[in-house]
């Protein structure tokens, strides 16, 4: 399906983004291991995350949708229901690295994990070798690839430094870690610690260090998991788009209401902070750790933007913003550098690649680096057709491009926006009063 943004008047108002997508996925997963019913209220409502409730039904868990929200009844940590077909991860990444977490340690039994063209592209080796390390057995395609199978087994605990900053293997390796004497994951750089709050206000022992060498997180033998409920707050992740497109076309302002301003997901914030745009919240103090996730409401106006670098530490915080953080290097004065990105490169598409040929095409000046990209400012882009690549995020990157473009941009591919953010163009009309 293509879709057309064209040259937009300005965003004004107030409004609700999708619900966080990770923590929608951990709330699942983690309600499936819980021993007593879980209320999850304001779950993501798209493809990825029905992927991961089709997944948890599909291993004993039964959810049901009440007036409030979902209610999901467990199967304990230990009793996941054997399979005798591949559980479908259709496009979803975090799912198909998180949940691996959980079924290594169902000893006797194996989970063969399987998805569509995108997954099938993903590596999965960042998740085997810590969970053969802690016991498990994981044969995947071509060493790397899915479809893979898990083999469960019993667990034993490991010291594990993170070879690359992600989020997803670190969540992993915690999961698996419940059923260990202790697992500790090293990151030399903080990335999103979701799993850390969800698990600790589930009750497990989760203690988390920081010193010159990096974070230090350790879980604990757990018995039961035990969660009550979980509110699921606005995706900082969806909210970019539009806090991009409040930023860059003339006369806007908007208010995105209560979103997640978790510090290990606000990068993009603080980004746009240096680059002098004016966006209002109360966010996160960088280091703190809760068992709950903060909340804010986030005020955004045009104004003009300068260039910035973003370097690897910065990187694990604002990963999914990167492309948007290309595009309004467009508009600022000056080069704007992104570096120590490479994992941009294994996401939904090469994100390096996807970026810059799209926004090559729509005029911009961008080259690749192998681990980022230079954008050089020229204060305007002219449009064109972007191509999303089965890429939601290329898809939201496309549209928000034609809004703040000189002739509009068609996006090739729109449907793939339907992962994260079902509803994107109606919340632009909304915003824009058509
Ligand atoms: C995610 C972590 C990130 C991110 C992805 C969601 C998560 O991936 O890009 O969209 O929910 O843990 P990595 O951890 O692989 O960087």
């Amino acid at each position: 399906m293509n879709a057309r943004f064209d040259p937009s008047g300005p965003l004004r108002g107030s409004l609700r983004v999708p619900a966080d997508k990770s923590i929608s996925h951990r709330a699942a997963i983690v309600a499936a291991m819980a021993s007593e019913p879980v209320r999850v209220r304001n779950y993501l409502d798209a493809a990825d995350t029905r992927s991961t409730l089709a997944a948890v039904q599909k291993l004993g868990a039964i959810v049901e949708s009440r007036a409030d929200g979902l209610l999901i009844r467990g199967c304990g940590l230990r009793n996941a229901l054997p399979q005798h077909e591949a559980i479908d991860v259709g496009n979803a990444g975090t799912l198909m690295r998180l949940l691996p977490g959980w079924l290594a340690f169902q000893p006797g039994q194996s989970f063969e994990l399987d998805g569509d063209d995108s997954i099938r592209r993903r590596p999965v080796d960042r998740i085997a070798e810590p969970l053969s390390l802690m016991g498990a057995r994981i044969e995947a395609r071509e060493g790397r690839f899915p479809p893979f199978t898990v083999h469960g087994a019993a667990l034993r605990g490991i010291e594990y430094e993170l070879p690359v900053a992600s989020a997803q293997v670190k969540s992993c390796v915690l999961l698996a870690g419940l059923v260990t004497d202790a697992t500790t994951v090293v990151e030399p750089v903080a990335s999103r610690d979701h799993t850390e709050r969800i698990l600790a206000a589930a009750g497990a022992p989760v203690s988390r260090a920081s010193d010159g060498a990096g974070f230090r997180t350790t879980v604990g033998n757990t018995d039961e998991l035990e969660l009550g409920h979980v509110e699921v707050p606005g995706d900082p992740s969806s909210a970019a788009f539009l806090i991009a497109a409040g930023v860059l076309v003339k006369g806007s302002r908007l208010v995105l209401e209560r979103v997640g301003v978790n510090w290990t997901r606000s990068g993009f914030l603080r980004i746009l902070e240096r680059m002098g745009a004016i966006v209002l919240a109360d966010l996160e103090e960088p280091g703190t750790f809760l068992a709950g996730e903060p909340v804010a409401d986030i005020d955004v106006r045009n104004a003009p933007i300068e260039a910035t670098t973003v370097e690897a530490p910065e990187v694990p915080l604002a990963i999914d913003e990167l492309p948007l953080v290309a595009l309004l290097g467009c508009f600022a004065d000056g080069d704007t550098v992104v570096r120590g990105a490479a994992e941009l490169r294994v996401k939904e598409s090469d994100r390096i690649a996807t970026v810059v040929d799209g926004l090559r095409g729509l005029g911009a000046r961008i080259e690749a680096l192998p681990d980022g990209f230079v954008v050089t400012g020229t204060g305007r882009l002219r449009g064109g057709r972007l191509e999303a690549h089965g890429d939601h995020r290329l898809a939201l990157l496309g549209a928000v491009a034609g809004l703040a473009s000189d002739e509009g941009v068609e996006v090739v591919g729109m449907e793939a926006a339907e992962v994260s953010y079902p509803g994107f163009a109606r919340d632009v009309a909304r915003l824009v009063g058509r």
